[in-house]
């Protein structure tokens, strides 16, 4: 890339993270929960996490001094209602603060309103799939109100609900001990699916009532399929269940979140374990920058009409020079898009801490490392490299 590739002046810059991973002591959680059950997929419990409930103040003074503009961050369901229909007003308070103490350092928020986790209670009647799950998520919602009717552009409805429903499965499959495919994403719970899409226009409907401005819309995860040559149609029967179903009922919404890793290389007979000479990241993900290009035009082909925003891209190392590479690569991917008339409202990079990778901490997402004792923030050099962007908005290469 030669020629500097500028940003639309209301391009949002940001980094995301998601209230579990970060605040610590999520004690009445489904997550928290599971951590604490014999579980295959948890090799340590979050604990204190990065202690962002205490520490969001000095997260924001640092994300705003590095340059980025946003900030998407999800307030907790288990904390704003500990139990059915009891409210806590000091929680919602917390949020509204972190809303006002953003908007105060010159970071525009986006709020996500589910991000993986539900109150315990939730869990033990059935979770999603249970019956009038979506009137107990709207309920929340109008509680949650004061947090995001004022001064709040974005709101997230709920994060990845492909990994919703895929969770739901494996979650089934560690309680019956019926094993799962040992490639590939579990298929999503049908009842889980249906529920979450029902839940989402919903939640759309709910928050637009309480608070018409808002701009509201989910993030997917955006699984990108590649056919080997002869498996198109394998791979596309794979990525309907996982991810088109998903896709398609965002159509009509005010955005769409786009959240792409890496790619997933299907054959005939299905998902394919990674190449064994392609570098792999530390969540033993394919390192793939390309993959957020693919991302964005599918997600435009299959909810056109609809703005596009990446609310989560980045990688797990811990060589923040690849870091940086990945994510100069997954930029020109991006811009390439927009030059073809993909209309891309913004960037937000995951994560902005390293955090708690459900179930474990090794795989490092993080701009800004944390001291697992003393919690101490130190940015990496990725962190000046991608802020920058915010203030001179350009995007940034390696070059
Ligand atoms: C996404 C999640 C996010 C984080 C990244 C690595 O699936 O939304 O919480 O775990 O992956």
């Amino acid at each position: 890339m030669t020629d500097a590739r500028r940003l639309p002046d209301d391009f949002l810059w940001g980094t995301s993270t998601a209230a579990h991973q970060i605040e610590g002591n999520n004690t009445n959680s489904d997550w928290w929960f599971f951590e604490h059950q014999e579980n295959p997929y948890v090799k340590e419990p979050s604990g204190d996490a990065c202690d962002s409930y205490h520490r969001w103040p000095e997260d924001m003074d640092l994300l705003a001094e590095l340059g980025f503009t946003d900030y998407r961050f999800s307030i907790e369901w288990a904390r704003i209602e500990p139990a059915p229909g009891e409210f806590s007003n000091a929680a919602i308070a917390h949020y509204r603060r972190m809303v006002e103490g953003a908007l105060a350092r010159g970071l525009r928020p986006m709020v996500t309103l589910h991000h993986f986790t539900t109150p315990r209670w939730f869990l033990e009647r059935g979770g999603w799939a249970a019956a009038g799950s979506d009137e107990l998520f709207a309920r929340y919602l109008t509680a949650a109100e004061p947090v995001y009717a004022t001064d709040v552009a974005h709101v997230c409805t709920i994060n990845e609900p492909n990994m919703v429903a895929s969770m739901a499965t494996a979650y089934e499959s560690v309680i019956s001990g019926r094993p799962l495919p040992t490639t590939g994403l579990p298929a999503p719970d049908r009842a889980t699916t249906d529920a979450l899409i029902r839940a989402h226009h919903r939640a759309t409907e709910t928050v637009k009532s309480l608070a018409p401005h808002v701009k509201a819309g989910w993030s997917v995860a955006n699984l990108v399929c590649r056919a080997l040559p002869g498996a198109e149609d394998v791979a596309a029967a794979y990525r309907r269940p996982r991810v088109d179903v998903f896709l398609e009922a965002a159509r009509g919404d005010d955005w769409l979140g786009v959240q792409s890793y890496t790619r997933t290389l299907i054959g005939p007979d299905g998902p394919l374990p990674v190449p064994e000479d392609a570098e792999r990241t530390l969540t033993g993900w394919e390192y793939y920058p390309d993959a957020l290009g693919y991302a964005l035009r599918h997600s435009a082909a299959t909810a056109p009409g609809v703005p596009l925003i990446v609310t989560e891209n980045g990688l797990a190392t811990a060589d923040d020079a690849r870091r940086i590479d990945y994510t100069a690569g997954a930029l020109e991917a991006l811009a390439d898009a927009m030059d073809d008339g993909i209309d891309v409202r913004g960037y937000y990079h995951w994560s902005a801490l390293d955090n708690y990778e459900w179930g474990r901490y090794a795989p490092t997402f993080g701009l800004i490392a944390v001291d697992r004792e003393t919690f101490v923030r130190t940015p990496k050099p990725s962190a000046a490299w991608l802020g920058e962007a915010g203030r001179t908005r350009v995007l940034p290469t390696t070059a």
